[in-house]
């Protein structure tokens, strides 16, 4: 496979760690791991000579820290907007700062990484999308989801836009909506809930997905999921 360069966002743990180790695995890659806690990343990474890792925060001056990050690297192949942010709590108690964290880190501050990621992606590029089956159009919803379960629909929608809207460039972006994978996430929006899928079984379909799909893929939604929720 001919060498990558690929971002992650949300490096720091769960699959986004995953993703990370699974691409730094084969040396060819070289993998920029993103996210608020350097000191976590660099510990995680240490034994990867192929990963460098950037504090970035997508509740804060993305574009300009984004553009900053992507113009330093040059080119990207691979971008996976992985980052996401819960909010678990019973409708009538989610506060305006719930929703607007909620709506920057998973719709907002995603497309203002892929406005900063464009220009370093026009030779060609996948940019995949990490969203979830409760964002998923006809799919089983849960009661204390419905910040985090929109923002993801959002995520589902601002993919289709983009494929349209950049149909004649050689960029492709997909939506990935994930089942159930055993994380940190998981535990705080399913306590005591044992998924099917580990973050490293999970990290291995979308990093495959990644390199690969948007051959045949662009615009999609795509739900991967083996279990409800
Ligand atoms: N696990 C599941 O069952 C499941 C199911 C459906 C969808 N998903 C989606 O899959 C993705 C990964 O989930 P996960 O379970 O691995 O989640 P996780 O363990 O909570 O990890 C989330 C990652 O996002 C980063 N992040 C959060 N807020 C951020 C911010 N403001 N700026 C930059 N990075 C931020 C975190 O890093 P820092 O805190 O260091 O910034 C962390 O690395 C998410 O988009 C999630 O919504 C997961």
């Amino acid at each position: 496979m001919s060498k990558k360069t690929i971002v992650v966002v949300g490096a720091s743990r769960g699959i986004g760690k995953a993703l990370v180790e699974f691409f730094a695995a084969s040396a060819d890659h070289q993998v920029i791991a993103l996210s608020r806690d350097l000191e976590k990343m660099e510990d995680n990474f240490q034994g990867y000579s192929n990963v460098v890792s950037f504090p970035f925060d997508l509740l804060h001056n993305v574009q300009s820290e984004a553009k900053t990050i992507f113009e330093g690297i040059g080119s990207i192949d691979i971008l996976i907007n992985n980052a996401g942010k819960l909010v678990n709590k019973p409708f009538p108690e989610i506060t305006h700062r719930d929703l607007t964290d909620c709506y920057q880190v998973n719709v907002i501050g995603v497309m203002e990484t892929v406005q900063a990621a464009v220009p370093q992606m026009l030779g060609g590029g996948h940019i995949v999308n990490i969203s979830s089956m409760g964002g998923f159009q006809g799919s089983m919803k849960f009661a204390g989801l419905s910040a985090y379960s929109t923002s993801k629909a959002a995520l589902c929608s601002f993919t289709e836009l983009f494929a349209e809207e950049y149909k004649e460039s050689k960029i492709k972006m997909n939506c990935l909506c994930l089942g159930a994978a055993q994380t940190e996430m998981l535990e705080e929006a399913f306590p005591g809930y044992q998924a099917p899928v580990s973050a490293e079984k999970m990290a291995e379909f979308i990093a495959n997905f990644a390199l690969t799909g948007d051959q045949w893929i662009n615009g999609k939604i795509i739900p991967v999921s083996l279990s409800t929720p």
